[in-house]
């Protein structure tokens, strides 16, 4: 595997490339990652795999200094995969000065996830725009753990004309239903037992509404409820619409139910779609 710290050695590499599939990543690297790649490697010959944390996208006090950093093993879990090439740089190559130029981003950045982490997608659509200039992948694939991240990859390659297709995998989840994620890593035993209960509480959600429940706010209060008598902090559990990702009426189809919650100081989200 061919590891590039700096951009113009990426670029001389990538050069006689013909078709590139990108999946960026903040590395930590779990098997929903290595998903992405996977499917990657079936849409292209050349995979390039992006590894940085970006500070642009955490709030002051989120995990950012506690976030994992596991470079050696996920560099062996990539070259096992027999992923080509890997860009791994530093915060100085990235923001060789203070990015201040930042995407300005639509009304759906503010909901949802956008509600309780106010510019995060700003930060993320900022530095994953930074990525695609840098590689100039064909495509890229994003996981659906991430949904609204996801909707608004494709809107924002859509509206701004980025000649990249963006490939969606579907969400890697353990074997009780959790979600695979990097953050699971900051959950003890017990709360890792408990934690596949937000997956659980989306699927009853998606059992009441495909066997006839068109009452989502009682829906959504229900779940709500039930996870907080099971100690969680609930930000928001949500019945939406898949395509606009906007706040889903009783005769709507085409559904997603997401939701975001902590368990003591852990902060899980996940989501169902739904198809009726
Ligand atoms: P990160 O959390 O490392 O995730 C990288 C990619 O893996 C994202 O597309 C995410 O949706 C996908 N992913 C994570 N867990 C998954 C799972 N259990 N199943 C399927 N896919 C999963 O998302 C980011 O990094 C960053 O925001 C990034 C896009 C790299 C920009 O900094």
């Amino acid at each position: 595997m061919n590891i590039f710290y700096d951009i113009a050695s990426l670029r001389q590499h990538l050069g006689k490339e013909r078709h590139i599939a990108f999946v960026p990543t903040m590395g930590n690297l779990h098997d929903g990652h290595l998903e992405l790649i996977k499917q990657a490697k079936q849409l292209s010959p050349c995979v390039v795999v992006s590894i940085f944390i970006n500070r642009l996208q955490f709030l002051p006090h989120e995990d950012f200094d506690r976030y994992p950093r596991t470079f050696e093993d996920d560099c062996k879990r990539l070259a096992e995969l027999d992923v080509n090439t890997l860009f791994a740089p530093d915060e100085k190559i990235l923001f060789p000065t203070t990015q201040e130029f930042l995407l300005a981003l639509p009304p759906v950045a503010d909901i949802l996830e956008g509600e309780f982490r106010p510019g995060f997608f700003r930060g993320v659509a900022t530095i994953v725009l930074k990525l695609f200039n840098i590689i100039q992948p064909n495509l890229a694939v994003f996981g659906k753990k991430d949904y609204q991240q996801l909707h608004i990859v494709r809107e924002m390659v859509n509206q701004l004309n980025v000649p990249i297709d963006v490939v969606a995998s579907e969400t890697v989840r353990a074997l009780d239903g959790l979600a695979l994620s990097s953050r699971n890593q900051y959950l003890n035993k017990e709360q890792r037992a408990e934690a596949c209960n937000l997956y659980q509480t989306l699927l009853d959600i998606k059992h009441a509404i495909i066997s006839g429940n068109r009452d989502f706010w009682a829906l959504q209060d229900y779940a709500t409820q039930s996870l907080e008598k099971r100690h969680w902090k609930v930000d928001y559990i949500r019945i939406h619409k898949r395509d606009s990702l906007m706040p889903a009426h009783a005769d709507d189809t085409r559904l997603v139910v997401l939701g975001a919650a902590w368990l003591n100081q852990t902060r899980l989200i996940d989501n169902i779609e739904i198809d009726d």
